[in-house]
């Protein structure tokens, strides 16, 4: 029996993708290539498909004896969102559930669905635990919302059962050096800064210097992605177990701001990295932190990176080695 995991061979997908083929699972990757590299697949099997695509999903799930799903592909960038929110709508929620449809004909009955912190907005208070108010301030974030509610009722009306995991912010790479993170166009903090220390970019933009932070800059809770993949393959052994639904916040607890982070680039990388001070990224929240207390007690997750330089260093060892991502 296989795992099939859609956008397996993108950032966070196939870090888990390799650490399921490390224990000796089968694995099926489901990727539209939008963002993924066939790079990262860890000598797992490849189907090049796409969520919209119902008769492709069909056919893998035809073809392969899926017993688990482990649902990463999406469209995942919070100001994209909001200039295209029918598109994250489409593929978000109309994809995952087409993915659900297959499961459904297939009886496949156990799905590990990546979620995020954006379901929540603008926190009432920080470490966020799980059953804060959601009120997302992107289409994102509501696509996320609305598919961990489209499980909830699913699991009652098919017995799926189901771990969502909300990942805080992604980052790092893999300790092994083979895979890491690489998005075209990338928007996420961290690899530009780094990409500004590596001469690929004259300077990084700080999107907004007069949130209520305490210097101003947005703070969010950075998670490394080898930690956020080990959590996947403890939600499957729950699972697999017979254990119930559930959904976890992903992160270390501990909040950094832009400028912060920025700073530890600098120190880490012993580059200049030139910073300008930008407007406001349209969908941002101030503030995101979690309490991945739930996790931790319920599963036993324990990150071995939870440190923000060692993310960064981690992170600076892939850039550095891979200054144009898989195709260097
Ligand atoms: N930022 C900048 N300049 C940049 C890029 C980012 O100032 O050039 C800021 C953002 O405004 C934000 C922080 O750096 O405050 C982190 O931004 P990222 O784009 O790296 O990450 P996000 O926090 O926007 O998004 C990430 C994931 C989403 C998830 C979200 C939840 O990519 O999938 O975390 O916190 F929804």
């Amino acid at each position: 029996m296989a795992i099939l995991v859609t956008g397996g061979l993108g950032y966070v997908g196939s870090h888990a993708v390799k650490l399921l083929a490390d224990s000796g699972r089968d694995v099926v990757c489901y990727d539209n290539l939008l963002f993924g590299h066939v790079e990262a697949a860890s000598g797992s099997t490849v189907m090049i498909g796409d969520l919209l695509d119902a008769g492709k999903l069909k056919e893998t799930f035809d073809r392969y004896a899926i017993d688990s799903v482990m649902h990463f592909a999406a469209l995942a960038d919070v100001g994209d969102s909001v200039a295209n929110p029918h598109q994250y709508y489409s593929v978000n929620v109309t994809g995952s559930l087409n993915l659900l449809q297959a499961m459904i004909e297939h009886n496949v009955k156990t799905l590990i669905f990546s979620s995020s912190a954006a379901v929540f907005g603008e926190p009432e208070v920080v470490p966020i635990p799980e059953e804060h108010p959601k009120n997302p301030t992107n289409p994102y974030g509501r696509s996320k919302l609305m598919f961990e509610e489209i499980l909830a009722e699913c699991g009652a009306a098919y017995g799926i059962r189901s771990v969502s995991l909300r990942y805080f912010n992604a980052s790092g790479a893999d300790p092994s050096g083979l895979i890491g993170e690489d998005h075209t166009p990338e928007h996420h903090l961290i690899p530009i800064v780094l990409q500004v220390a590596l001469g690929r970019r004259e300077q990084v933009t700080i999107f907004g210097g007069d949130w209520d932070t305490p210097d101003g800059s947005c703070i969010r809770d950075y998670v490394h992605v080898t930690d956020l993949a080990q959590a996947h393959l403890l939600a499957l052994e729950h699972l697999e177990r017979g254990g119930d639904s559930a959904v976890y916040n992903m992160g270390n607890g501990n909040g950094y701001s832009v400028k912060e982070v920025i700073e530890v680039a600098r120190q880490v990388t012993g580059r200049e990295i030139k910073s300008v001070a930008g407007p406001r990224r349209p969908g941002d929240p101030a503030r995101l932190v979690a309490s991945s207390d739930k996790i931790k007690r319920e599963l036993g997750w324990k990150p071995r990176f939870a440190e923000l330089k060692t993310i960064v260093e981690m992170a600076w060892e892939w850039h550095n080695s891979h200054p144009n991502g898989y195709r260097s």
